[in-house]
């Protein structure tokens, strides 16, 4: 899979020394991401990163002496890292008691390779701290079906590691059927929000809820199995999603590459107005991988075909709701990493083990490291 367009980015890719006198430098954009000093070394040494003081309107590559010490590439596009995110490689191995069970027993886990394409990316399984620095004083919500709750339940494993009382708690909680859950976790004033949210017209009813209110700082959503199941049609689907683009376009406040599509704020901010709030991180978890014969009911097996899941995915790329077709969302593929991982990781052919998950959670974090360093 490594073919010309990944060459193509690398070629594109650039090459950072982070001067040191920016170790200090707070990352001030907003309250979140707010980096303690180690943590922002050792994260941004290496990361793709771009200088503040370009427009990002700048379309060619160009370079910039930052200081005697560094020079900072630009790359535009910005799609060379995170094009890198999911190439994750996973290790199953067999359990030593597995050939006693009737179900052999795998223990998973994944990495990203020690490429050389990747390696300037230099991709970080985030620790708890690392995460919690990061979203310290953050708000989050991750809107959607079953895989986002997985998600969402995922980010509050990380986040509330070395506190187990607290995430058997929250794992209750949030898997109360059909419900939405919230949670704050004081120590890093992280408010976590699980809307649930099956359908696409349901995330645009909270996408316009936000635009009356303030959005938050992070939000992630999926949407696609229930409408498979239940409506069945992808041009259907495909009409949701383009409501649901124009919903998210008009949230954010100044987005010069998406404007005129779906209208927004823009044109009421005059000189004298104050400065718009920061635009939230955008991400859009795809569907996984269906084993279809592996799916717990008939109705499932018969309606939610290959043929059907392929036509549904075209309508994704369609609705341009994707970063990677021109839209706001940045893709979290749930699809090659449930593919990658294979049929060992699921039981129902839907939901997928833990790892997954947890794969997905530390790709959305370290894409929060690459666009906030480059958004500045
Ligand atoms: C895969 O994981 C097992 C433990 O689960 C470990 O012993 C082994 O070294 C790993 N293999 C690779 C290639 O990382
Ligand atoms: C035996 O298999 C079970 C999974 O069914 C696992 O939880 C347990 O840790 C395994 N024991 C050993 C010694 O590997
Ligand atoms: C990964 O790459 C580094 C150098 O980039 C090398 O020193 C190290 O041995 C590599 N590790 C593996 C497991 O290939
Ligand atoms: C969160 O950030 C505030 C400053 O904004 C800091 O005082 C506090 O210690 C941070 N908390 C953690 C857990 O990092
Ligand atoms: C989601 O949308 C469907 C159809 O538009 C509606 O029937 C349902 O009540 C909504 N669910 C939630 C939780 O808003
Ligand atoms: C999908 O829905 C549209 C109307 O929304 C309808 O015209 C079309 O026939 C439906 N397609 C299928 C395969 O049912």
């Amino acid at each position: 899979m490594l073919g010309t367009v990944q060459m193509g980015m690398m070629a594109a890719l650039v090459v950072v020394l982070v001067p040191m006198g920016m170790a200090g430098w707070h990352l001030s954009r907003n309250k979140m991401l707010f980096f303690s000093g180690a943590l922002f070394i050792s994260l941004a040494v290496g990361v793709h990163l771009s200088s503040p003081f370009f427009p990002s309107s700048l379309s060619s590559l160009f370079v910039s002496s930052l200081s005697s010490a560094a020079v900072v590439v630009f790359d535009s596009r910005r799609h060379s890292c995170l094009s890198l995110l999911h190439d994750v490689v996973w290790n199953l191995t067999l359990t030593p008691n597995s050939s006693s069970l009737s179900v052999p027993h795998y223990r998973k886990s994944w990495s990203w390779p020690n490429s050389s394409s990747s390696a300037p990316c230099n991709f970080q399984t985030l620790s708890r701290s690392d995460a919690s620095d990061l979203l310290n004083g953050s708000w989050i919500v991750v809107a959607g079906d079953s895989q986002a709750r997985l998600f969402a339940l995922s980010l509050l494993r990380l986040l509330l590691a070395d506190d187990s009382q607290s995430f058997d708690s929250a794992r209750t909680d949030l898997f109360k059927r059909h419900s939405d859950y919230k949670t704050l976790i004081p120590e890093i004033g992280v408010r976590l929000d699980f809307v649930w949210a099956p359908y696409a017209d349901n995330l645009t009813d909270l996408v316009a809820a936000f635009r009356r209110r303030s959005p938050p700082d992070v939000l992630v959503m999926d949407a696609g199995l229930w409408h498979m199941l239940r409506v069945t049609n992808d041009s259907d689907y495909g009409r949701s999603l383009k409501r649901l683009r124009d919903s998210v376009v008009s949230l954010i406040p100044f987005s010069p590459d998406l404007a005129g599509d779906g209208g927004g704020r823009r044109s009421s901010l005059s000189s004298s107005s104050p400065p718009p709030p920061p635009a939230p991180h955008l991400f859009w978890m795809g569907m996984p991988t269906l084993i279809n014969s592996m799916l717990n009911t008939e109705e499932k097996r018969e309606k939610m075909t290959d043929e059907l899941r392929g036509a549904y995915d075209k309508q994704l790329w369609k609705s341009k709701l994707l970063r990677q077709s021109g839209g706001p969302l940045l893709m979290l593929d749930i699809e090659s990493l449930s593919w990658n991982c294979g049929v060992h990781c699921t039981e129902d052919g839907m939901h997928y083990d833990v790892p997954v998950y947890e794969a997905t959670v530390q790709i959305m974090l370290n894409a929060l490291l690459i666009d906030s360093h480059q958004k500045l």
